[in-house]
């Protein structure tokens, strides 16, 4: 098969200055494609500021993705800059807590909806006009296994990638007929901080030592194996390139076959 060629290619991702969206971001940069990234983190977008590969095709912006004022901002610039995209990465999601609902605070459960799910559709609607004008272009929302399956003790975050799945289903038949492909990634465990944020909350939840509940989530996996950002990336990459130009509606694992989440 060719090398994937994403040249010209003009991408926006939410929450891309660390963790898979930057994956995502590099994954795209090294095929040819110009990336604009947001992010809530000065000091993650400082960090994307000195890496080598910030160049002029790798653009930032400092901004909360789930206040809807700067989402229409931030995408005033993209404007200003891309004229037109090929691609959203709808990145952005919040592990959110670890508990019962029984336990949980309404304001954890509501900040969880709102900031993995309204955001979806601040930066879906910003976008479709900009994706209009390209002859064939796509969104990509990062939904997660959480999005397929139940998942014990995190129920805002899987309520949150469900409804994520739902967004993704729909707006792939609303949008087919501009030649607009909608699909979701459903990542699996992913070696990085924030599992190892999540696996610290369980293990003082649950009271289980964090080496067994890390290797409880990489045994969830037929390949009993994590998944790297990476990964996610090349996915990306994959959806976003014209070799994927009949793929929509689809809702995608990378997670070696998860097959529970518990
Ligand atoms: N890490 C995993 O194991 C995993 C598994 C399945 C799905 N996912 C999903 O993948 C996506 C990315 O996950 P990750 O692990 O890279 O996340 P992460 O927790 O590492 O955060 C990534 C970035 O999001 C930014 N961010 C957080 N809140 C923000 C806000 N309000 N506005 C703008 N930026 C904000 C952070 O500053 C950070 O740079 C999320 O949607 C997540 O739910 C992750």
């Amino acid at each position: 098969m060719a090398q994937l060629n994403l040249k010209n290619k003009k991408i926006v991702i939410s929450a891309g200055a660390s963790g898979i969206g930057w994956a995502i971001t590099k994954a795209c940069i090294s095929k040819g494609a110009s990336v604009y990234l947001c992010d809530i983190d000065r000091k993650a977008l400082n960090k994307v500021k000195n890496h080598h590969l910030f160049n002029r095709r790798i653009f930032i912006s400092e901004i909360d993705a789930s206040n809807e004022i700067e989402v229409i901002d931030f995408f005033k610039l993209v404007k200003k800059k891309f004229k037109k995209l090929d691609a959203l990465i709808n990145n952005i999601g919040i592990a959110g807590p670890t508990g019962t609902i029984e336990k949980l605070q309404s304001s954890e459960w509501e900040n969880t909806l709102h900031v993995n799910v309204n955001s979806h559709f601040y930066f879906n609607k910003q976008s479709i006009p900009l994706l209009k004008k390209t002859r064939s272009s796509s969104i990509i929302n990062i939904s997660s296994g959480a999005g397929i399956m139940g998942f014990p003790f995190r129920s805002p975050y899987a309520a949150s990638k469900w409804a994520v799945v739902g967004m993704t289903k729909t707006l792939a038949m609303e949008l087919g007929k501009y030649k607009i492909r909608v699909n979701a990634i459903c990542p699996g465990t992913i070696k990085g901080d924030r599992m190892k944020r999540v696996i610290k909350d369980k293990a003082k939840f649950t009271k289980i030592s964090s080496k067994k509940i890390e290797n409880e989530f990489i045994s969830m996996a037929s390949m009993n194996s994590w998944i790297y950002e990476d990964d996610i990336g090349k996915m990306c990459s994959f959806l976003i390139s014209d070799d994927a130009e009949r793929i929509s509606g689809q809702i995608i694992g990378v997670d070696g076959n998860a097959i529970r989440l518990d």
